[in-house]
């Protein structure tokens, strides 16, 4: 096992921006940048054990910077949306950066996936990794209170790569941490991510309006093109999703802080398999939808609409304004711990 760490370019006012490489002894190889938190590359043995590089993203540095719908970010102070960025807390009315029409998404203009995060290496017995840690300031786009976090990144012998996040606040606020890559388990960049065979562990999902904001109900996937509980082709139903999946999925053994299966996909042309472990709630599947071939990603690939697919797994999108929903609230003294274990293997 083996971690590297070189230069990853610099930001226009000179900041470095690290490069740190973990690999295993199984062929799993995952490249963070400092920028962002975010994962650059995941490598991946396919049924044959030949390595392929399974997310979407950039070559270099200047394309984050320019144009990144969260290309393998760490995504924060809240992942997804907050209705009209507003929300009532302890009787004080908080008004949150808007970068989403109205509402606020994925942190705001300035999230965690724009931060530039200090990294150390992690070395354990059958693990390596890095520990990233970040201050997010009071009133930054908004949030109350000084939050500081940290994401551990992990690789093992049993080719998983785990995130783990923790937080701690010096004043009440919503806190909602998640992981932003885009995959196709076939290989970035070859073809859509249709033919990718989903199972998600979910009987639920979190209803939504036109702008993508929970209108509090939780209906039943059973009947619908949202069931995922056996395995199916993700571009199988698609056609039935008014602008494709972009949904909060209610996991089936979530919130109770245990790790529990969310996912399990398989590409059948490259025999990759993925499951997810969660101790979160809920999970984000994204269609890629709004990916239309504007951008060119790394080795040259255009990434069409539904060329990767995300599933970030979180709590409910708004939760800060629906009571019903698991509760998002950090206070002083509390922890706030998330952990979500990738699984690969061939076959
Ligand atoms: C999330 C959201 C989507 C979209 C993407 C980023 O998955 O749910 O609606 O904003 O992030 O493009």
């Amino acid at each position: 096992m083996d971690i590297q760490k070189e230069s990853f370019g610099k930001l226009p006012d000179g900041t470095g921006i690290e490069l740190y490489t973990l690999t295993n002894s199984k062929g799993l190889k995952v490249r963070i940048m400092t920028y962002g938190g975010t994962i650059v590359s995941l490598e991946v043995p396919d049924r044959n054990g030949k390595p392929g590089d399974t997310v979407l993203g950039y070559d270099s540095l200047d394309g984050y910077l320019k144009n990144n719908p969260y290309f393998g970010s760490i995504v924060g102070r809240y992942g997804n949306r907050i209705a009209k960025g507003k929300f009532t807390l302890d009787g004080i009315t908080y008004q949150l950066a808007k970068n989403d029409g109205e509402n606020h998404l994925h942190g705001g203009i300035k999230g965690f996936d724009k931060a530039v995060w200090t990294a150390e290496p992690v070395r354990g017995e059958g693990v390596v990794g890095v520990k990233l840690s970040y201050l997010s300031k009071d009133g930054e786009e908004g949030y109350p209170g000084n939050l500081s976090c940290t994401v551990i990144y992990t690789l093992t012998e049993e080719n998983e790569l785990k995130i783990s996040y923790e937080a701690t606040t010096d004043k009440a606020t919503p806190v909602n941490l998640t992981s932003h890559s885009y995959f196709n388990l076939a290989g970035q960049g070859e073809g859509d991510i249709l033919g990718n065979v989903l199972m998600l562990n979910a009987e639920a999902y979190t209803h939504v309006d036109k702008g993508l904001i929970p209108t509090g109900e939780i209906l039943p996937v059973k009947g619908s093109p949202m069931d995922f509980t056996s395995p199916k082709a993700i571009g199988a139903q698609i056609a039935e999703v008014k602008g494709g999946y972009d949904h909060n999925f209610v996991l089936r053994g979530g919130g109770a802080g245990k790790l529990e299966l969310a996912v399990q996909v398989y590409e059948p042309t490259s025999g990759r398999v993925m499951e997810i472990y969660t101790t979160e709630p809920g999970i984000q599947f994204y269609s890629g939808n709004f990916l239309d071939g504007t951008i060119t990603g790394k080795g040259g690939k255009v990434y069409q609409k539904h060329y990767g697919f995300c599933l970030e797994t979180q709590h409910f999108p708004d939760s800060p304004n629906h009571p019903n929903f698991p509760p998002t609230i950090l206070r002083p003294g509390e922890k706030y711990t998330s952990l979500t274990v990738h699984k690969f293997s061939g076959k």
